[in-house]
């Protein structure tokens, strides 16, 4: 049901796929390209096998762009540190369901700490286990690959779980938006949305491409397309 969708699809790049010291570059890339939030990967090197940025650059991404800041939070313990990161200028936070055995309270604490607030769930987690979740999140973040790294091979089966979510929304009539990260591309970014997914993230598919901006309005006409 559209009235339970965002109005446009929406692209996520993912940062993490650009580099690291042009980060200003990266961000002012995807406001001239248009229709972009910016995808943040935080990694601790405990919840996932890598290390990353943390809520000092967070600070910095926010002083150099009026983009929401999506941060993808990959670690344990997610309560510690979910508020600073709203602190830091997150529009955005998700923490994964498996990182966190009290979620209905952390998720409390981002929506009162004034973001939107997102359940990670990885390709093996079923999407029933939300069911007991639906209103206390803004959005769920499907994983189509193990999180850690870029540049992985998109999971197909993420495909019946956006369907089976979209068709829990539609049930339970709560205007949620499904975002689906890893291994997506043009191969895939219409057949994502026309499954139910409302925000892609991407991150080699934009800044491993020989013209990113070209990249970003690709995928996003696919994009529009999956809503037919
Ligand atoms: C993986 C990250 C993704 C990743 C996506 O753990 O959460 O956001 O950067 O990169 P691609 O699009 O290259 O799979
Ligand atoms: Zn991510």
């Amino acid at each position: 049901m559209t009235a339970l969708r965002p109005a446009e699809p929406l692209l996520a790049p993912s940062l993490l796929s650009a580099d690291f010291a042009r980060l200003g570059e990266a961000l002012t890339l995807l406001e001239e390209a248009g229709g972009c939030v910016a995808h943040v990967d935080v990694m601790d090197g405990r919840f996932v096998p890598n290390l990353t940025i943390g809520m000092p650059v967070v600070e910095s991404l926010r002083k150099a762009t009026s983009l929401p800041l999506d941060c993808h939070l990959m670690i344990v313990e997610p309560h510690r540190y979910a508020e600073a990161f709203v602190a830091a200028g997150a529009n955005w936070v998700s923490v994964h369901q498996e990182a966190d055995p009290h979620l209905h309270r952390t998720l409390a604490a981002i929506r009162a700490a004034g973001a939107k607030v997102g359940v990670v769930l990885n390709p093996g987690t079923p999407v029933e286990t939300l069911v007991d979740l639906v209103g206390d999140f803004d959005f769920v973040l499907l994983m189509s690959v193990n999180p850690g790294f870029g540049g992985q091979a998109f999971i197909p089966r993420v495909l019946d779980k956006i369907r089976r979510l979209d068709a829990l929304r539609t049930e339970r009539q709560q205007p949620f938006f499904i975002e689906v990260d890893g291994g997506v591309g043009p191969d895939n970014a219409q057949a994502l949305v026309a499954a139910g997914a409302d925000v892609l993230v991407a991150g080699n598919a934009v800044f491993k491409a020989a013209d990113p901006k070209a990249a970003v309005r690709d995928l996003c006409a696919r994009m529009k397309a999956g809503r037919g």
